[in-house]
């Protein structure tokens, strides 16, 4: 098929992926406004049901190893943090799409699930050495959100991997996102921000997923969000988990010194926290499913 029918027929489908409930849409938009307040985001999650029980499950799960069990939504959500709220809410609505098959990158299934939450993680870890202001949180949302658009392109890719690799080893392509838009006419960065517009995801977040391999594109107000998802990304690709076939194969754009204080040090300590907590995590929301 043309590059341009591909593209097409992508962006047909997005318009068919799930879309996310009111709740974790308000939660976004709460969260992403500089002076939200906590009592905001505990008033969407009071009003959902289902959301208040998987919040107060994961904070008594055993890897939160807490003496006394937490019962009041007030409490669970203060001390599990706004992040791990919004968490549950995105990744509750699409759960599909986080749990793509990823094919088309020679990757196994969970794969983009581990890897946006690694990348979440350790974006908000990036955040904390920015010398801007940045909202820590924001930049968790951003990661996990980041690589939204390989699970609606991935079936599209499938059987291209090996090329792809080829062609970057002989430098007939730059990078993987140079790949994706030469098979199918459209990337997986542009693929998420189209998604990310039909969700009516606040601008920041947008810009976050539609730039995060080329952070200096980002307007100058999202900036500083959009490289710490750039880093955040490249640091969970460090620690070993990326999504398949083009793990590492996208440059890093140095020019993230302009804001960020961050030298070689810090970046292995991020490794380190980051797997820490990620497994924190990954065990608390597997005593979910028993
Ligand atoms: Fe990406
Ligand atoms: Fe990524």
């Amino acid at each position: 098929m043309e590059p341009t029918t591909d593209r097409k027929a992508i962006i047909e489908a997005i318009q068919k992926a799930p879309m996310l409930s009111p709740n974790a849409s308000r939660l976004l938009q709460v969260t992403s406004t500089r002076d939200h307040d906590m009592a905001e985001v505990i008033g969407i999650v009071k009003t959902d049901a289902h959301l208040t029980a998987r919040v107060l499950k994961i904070v008594n799960s055993a890897a939160f190893g807490l003496l006394y069990e937490i019962t009041s939504i007030e409490r669970a959500v203060n001390y599990l943090g706004e992040r791990m709220v919004v968490g549950l809410a995105i990744g509750d609505c699409a759960a599909q799409l986080f749990q793509k098959p990823m094919e088309g990158y020679d990757g196994a299934k969970g794969s983009l699930w581990q890897h946006d939450l690694l990348t979440a993680i350790a974006s908000r870890e990036v955040a904390a050495y920015c010398t801007e202001p940045l909202n820590r949180d924001l930049a968790f949302t951003a990661g996990l959100l980041h690589d939204i658009g390989k699970a609606l392109i991935s079936d599209f890719l499938k059987g291209t991997a090996p090329g792809m690799l080829r062609e970057i080893e002989d430098s007939l392509l730059n990078d993987y996102v140079e790949g994706e838009r030469e098979a199918l006419g459209i990337d997986h960065p542009e693929a998420g921000a189209v998604l990310a517009d039909a969700w009516k995801l606040p601008p920041a977040l947008i810009s976050a997923i539609r730039h995060h391999h080329a952070p200096r594109n980002a307007a100058a107000e999202h900036q500083a969000l959009t490289y710490a998802v750039h880093l955040g990304d490249i640091v969970a690709m460090m620690a070993g988990c990326g999504t398949g076939a083009d793990t590492l194969r996208y440059h890093m754009d140095d020019s993230y010194t302009r804001l960020f204080t961050l030298d070689q040090d810090s970046l292995y300590g991020i490794i380190l926290t980051a797997n820490e907590e990620f497994e924190k995590i990954t065990t608390s929301i597997a005593e979910l499913k028993e």
